[in-house]
């Protein structure tokens, strides 16, 4: 309690370990709240909650609450799915999938995660999990960063097209991704081009929290 109230003057850090996916991870009480951070970022429960809860507000909370099941590619302490859960009243499947072990511990612990009653966890590389899972999803969010890098695999043509095959009818796909400089933008430009304008509605939010951009996809069939 004492240091939640002293947080608010100085940011406390209550554990630190070293990871290979993500250097550090760091569970600190800033401003009165407890957040999860990696070397050099937020992964949940600060900027990063502030940029998806963004995106889950422009697919619109009350379509939300009547989907199904949600894919969240990307863990970490389960902001989003803390938003799903407390501030959407999410009742459906949420599945959750995180290729690090040690960051779903810290999940657990700090974050209680483990008490939702509707979220499974998988711990597996996303890429993996994709190739395999036998089941589709109304809404899949792709979170996915090893400290401030994102992995390749993402912006390829084989994984676009595997989460465009486990997409419900009429699903979204929000994807985080960082946007700091020309390459980037450009490799965002060429992500773009792999939905058919036919078939998708793609939409890109730029400059959230100065860093981020937020690619919403829409399914139109
Ligand atoms: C920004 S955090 C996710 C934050 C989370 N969505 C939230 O709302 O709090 C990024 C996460 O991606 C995970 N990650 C990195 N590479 C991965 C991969 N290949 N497959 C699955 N998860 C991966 C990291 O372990 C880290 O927990």
């Amino acid at each position: 309690m004492l240091k939640k109230l002293f947080s608010y003057l100085l940011p406390i850090t209550i554990f630190k370990q070293k990871s290979t996916i993500s250097q550090t991870l760091e569970v600190t009480w800033t401003d009165g709240k407890l957040v999860l951070d990696s070397k050099n970022t937020n992964y949940s429960y600060g900027s990063l909650q502030r940029i998806l809860r963004k995106g889950l507000k422009i697919i619109g909370f009350e379509s939300i609450k009547t989907m199904n099941s949600i894919l969240v590619l990307g863990v970490a302490g389960g902001s989003v799915i803390r938003t799903l859960v407390d501030e959407i009243n999410f009742k459906g499947k949420i599945t959750g999938v995180d290729i690090d072990q040690a960051v779903i511990e810290i999940a657990n612990a700090y974050f209680r995660l483990n008490e939702i009653p509707n979220l499974e966890i998988i711990i597996d590389d996303a890429f993996e999990f994709v190739q395999k899972t036998k089941n589709k999803y109304d809404l899949i969010i792709i979170d996915i960063f090893q400290d401030t890098k994102m992995p390749d695999f993402l912006f390829e043509t084989l994984f676009v097209n595997r989460i465009c095959f486990l997409l419900n009818p009429k699903g979204f796909v929000l994807f985080n991704t960082m946007l700091l400089n020309a390459k980037q933008k450009q490799q965002h430009l060429d992500y773009i081009k792999n939905f058919d304008p036919n078939l998708y509605k793609v939409t890109k939010f730029n400059k959230l929290e100065e860093t981020n951009e937020l690619i919403l996809i829409e399914s139109k069939l």
